[in-house]
């Protein structure tokens, strides 16, 4: 077996919650495979004959429920689908598993978008067919992500070495949060650029700093040295390939890497449906717009425009006859695209997708242990899938352990994240109580205890309930 049919049959039967469940080489052989079905796709007419595809749409959706369902159509398959909650049997309080159970053994492969953060990842782990998730709440879009690495890939020649702005609403922008994670992958350089009270949330930052490799500069009054083309800016990740990378000096690397503009710039729409009123929350009024204007400053010059769509009023329609604008082309991309993913999980790729470059290595970010005690942790977004009381009837909360100082708990469902506020060692256990410790987070025995036996408390108090007394040394803050 060669490389391209060793990563197509590793494919078989897997499911996309997240785009860090693909290597850079699968996610590579899936962009490959989409341009072979944008090529010929004639030859692919039949090759999903036979299969059912579950179109499962909780939220609203043209061009991927679309996409999808086209490229589905264009493979052969069938559909089945649901595009509203209220008339499904989870409207009748049925759970995430047991639909996916059900829906499961209809269907070949699951589609769905859903409110809730992590709902893929649950529907995927009961449903026994690949799931692909559609965008689960705020969280990810790992298929939006694939066609824009596609995209980019098209118009550049490769993704290595971009410097990419991030545009608009990055908090609530579940397509920027992949893309995040996924160009750090590739080696680009990103530059976030958010409406006010928009910033990338902590856990995507967060991610971005321990999983990836590259310098991740926070918080600056970031601006271009020379004063022109002056970009707001609230962080910058460079990647460790870029030349500019001065391991002991990542504030002038960012500056440097500022200084020389940006290919691309990624607009996203304010996503105003997911603000909490409740919580204050308001529309911010400056929201940044893109327009010819702005293509004009320096650094911009030789940006292209990208938009997952659909847009409101932060990309100018002037934009639409420039020639750096591939917005729509982006869109259209989505059917071969998504024909490739889904003929690969389902196994349906008659031969291997013919490789006009080299693929990248088998690269894979960081693996974290799983975290395997239970100290009363809980998810802190509300949004999560762990926290909706249908679910949390059978769901607990689940993490990967972030070692560190101080470690941290990622939840598996929605990447959040809890710092620890003290530790112990579980094989405290095996002591009497009377000598059980807890030690800060921020301690030397966040390195001296082994990764499988470290207990992370949110708070001190919850070492204190299980027994634990503070350590010689805990200078624990509750
Ligand atoms: C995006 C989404 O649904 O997250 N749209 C899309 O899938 N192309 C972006 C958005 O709604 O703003």
């Amino acid at each position: 077996m060669n490389r391209g049919e060793m990563i197509g049959s590793g494919l078989v039967g897997r499911s996309l919650a997240g785009v860090d469940d693909f290597s850079n080489a699968e996610l590579s052989y899936v962009l490959a495979g989409a341009e072979e079905m944008a090529e010929h796709r004639e030859r692919y007419a039949s090759a999903c004959r036979g299969k059912i595809m579950a179109s499962l749409f909780f939220e609203p959706s043209t061009r991927t429920r679309l996409s999808f369902e086209t490229a589905m159509l264009r493979l052969g398959g069938q559909l089945v689908s649901a595009v509203d909650v209220g008339a499904t049997s989870l409207a009748k309080g049925e759970t995430l598993a047991d639909m996916a159970r059900v829906v499961g053994g209809y269907a070949d492969l699951i589609v769905m978008r859903h409110p809730w953060e992590g709902a893929a990842r649950v529907v995927a782990d009961y449903a026994g067919v690949p799931v692909i998730n559609a965008g689960d709440g705020g969280h990810e879009h790992p298929t939006q992500t694939l066609c824009d690495l596609y995209t980019l890939t098209k118009d550049r020649g490769c993704l290595e070495g971009i410097r990419i702005a991030l545009w608009g609403d990055l908090k609530y922008g579940r397509t920027v949060h992949s893309l995040t994670w996924a160009l750090a992958r590739f080696g680009a350089t990103i530059v976030f650029r958010p409406g006010a009270g928009l910033a990338a949330p902590d856990h995507v930052l967060s991610k971005l700093a321990t999983d990836y490799g590259g310098e991740l500069v926070r918080g600056e009054q970031l601006v271009r040295s020379d004063g022109e083309g002056v970009l707001p800016v609230d962080a910058i990740y460079v990647t460790p390939r870029s030349p500019h990378q001065l391991a002991m000096l990542p504030h002038m690397s960012a500056q440097l890497e500022l200084d020389r503009g940006v290919d691309a710039l990624y607009v996203t729409r304010l996503q105003k449906e997911r603000m909490r009123v409740d919580v204050g929350e308001s529309q911010p009024t400056d929201y940044p717009v893109v327009d010819r204007q702005l293509l004009r400053t320096k650094g911009f010059e030789h940006s292209v425009v990208l938009h997952p769509l659909p847009r409101v009023d932060e990309l100018a329609l002037e934009m639409d006859s420039d020639p750096r604008s591939l917005y729509f082309k982006q869109a259209h991309q989505g059917v071969p695209v998504r024909m490739a993913l889904m003929a690969l999980l389902l196994g349906c790729v008659p031969s291997e997708f013919p490789l006009e470059k080299a693929l990248p290595d088998d690269w894979r970010p960081v693996e974290h242990i799983d975290y395997a005690h239970d100290t009363g942790v809980r998810c802190p977004n509300e949004r999560c899938v762990v926290n909706q009381p249908s679910e949390a009837r059978y769901l607990s909360p689940r993490f990967r352990l972030i070692q560190g100082s101080p470690p941290r708990l990622r939840c598996v469902y929605c990447d959040h994240e809890v710092c620890a506020g003290a530790i112990a060692t579980a094989e405290a256990y095996d002591e009497s109580t009377s000598r059980r410790k807890y030690h800060s987070p921020t301690s030397r025995w966040s390195s001296f205890i082994r990764p499988e036996n470290l207990l992370v408390f949110a708070r001190a108090g919850d070492a204190e309930a299980r027994g634990f007394r503070p350590s010689a040394q805990a200078q624990v803050s509750e």
